[in-house]
């Protein structure tokens, strides 16, 4: 009998390209994501992080290859039904509901709709008491005393605190975050960092992308690096960060910006 165990991976992205038009934002990607780990992706801006988020997240139709859930395809289901499947988000831009306050915006992550965000009325009916799982998700990010407050009220970073809230009240099985940290101080970040980790050790899957190496160093099991849609480079965060291709890719376009 064989001792060895191969698990199954929570994602596998298979070769998958995403053009738009001449653009190939998303060229040739192959990845598998793995049960219990923090994976992350750095890459300068334009290299394609986002849009494979939103590939996928299926928000953005594949040009090519093949997505698997847990070893199933799924390119068929729809961006609305991918919290059934147990995927959530954040996005790179805040995208609360303005008229809801924090604690419904939260609600709706334990809905599982977040997916139906922008379909939702704006009057929705509030309940009269939070669900246990918002409760939850509040106190782990820090929001308890915010709940009645609107979006409006927030800044930036509270803001994308309550983004953080939404996705995991939806408890799913894997975990996409683009750019959460982005507006938050060190000390912000670094109660994320020790969130993300503390989720990953009960076991959850996630995916973040970020451009400050530290928290990636500092948060990340296994890191995937982007230029030009392409994967230049994979590995420990330690590895990756020094790769030359990676150090020549973020030099070659601060070179381009400078000039
Ligand atoms: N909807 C779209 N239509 C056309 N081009 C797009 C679209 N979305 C992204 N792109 C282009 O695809 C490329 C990759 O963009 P993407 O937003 O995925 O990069 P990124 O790595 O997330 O960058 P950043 O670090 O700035 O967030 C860029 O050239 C961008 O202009
Ligand atoms: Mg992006």
């Amino acid at each position: 009998m064989s001792t060895t165990t191969v698990s199954t991976p929570v994602l596998e992205a298979r070769d998958v390209s995403v053009h738009f038009g001449g653009i190939k934002a998303v060229e040739g990607v192959t990845l598998r994501l793995e049960p219990g780990l923090i994976h992350g992706i750095i890459g300068p801006n334009g290299s394609g992080k986002s849009t494979l988020i939103g590939a996928i997240t299926r928000l953005t139709p594949l040009t090519h290859g093949e997505l698997l859930f847990a070893g199933e395809p799924y390119q068929g289901t729809r961006a609305s039904a991918m919290a059934g499947l147990g995927v959530a988000r954040t996005f790179q831009t805040v995208r609360l509901l303005p008229d809801l306050n924090v604690r419904d915006n939260i609600q709706l992550g334990a809905d599982a709709r977040l997916g139906e965000v922008e379909q939702l009325p704006w009057h929705r009916r509030l309940r009269p008491t939070e669900s246990p799982a918002v409760a939850e998700a509040i106190r782990r990010t820090g929001l308890d005393g915010w709940e009645d407050y609107f979006p409006s009220e927030l800044s930036y970073g509270t803001q994308r605190r309550v983004e953080i809230a939404r996705a995991i009240a939806m408890d799913p099985r894997l975990l996409l975050l683009d750019e959460p940290t982005a507006g938050m101080n060190q000390s912000e970040r670094a109660e994320i960092s020790r969130l993300l980790r503390d989720l990953r050790d009960e076991g959850l899957c996630q995916l973040l992308v970020e451009h400050d190496v530290q928290m990636m160093l500092d948060t990340c099991d296994y890191v995937f690096a982007m230029n030009f849609g392409k994967l230049i480079a994979e590995g420990t965060p330690a590895a990756v960060v020094q790769d030359p291709l990676v150090q020549e890719a973020y030099l070659g376009r601060k070179g381009r910006h400078n000039a």
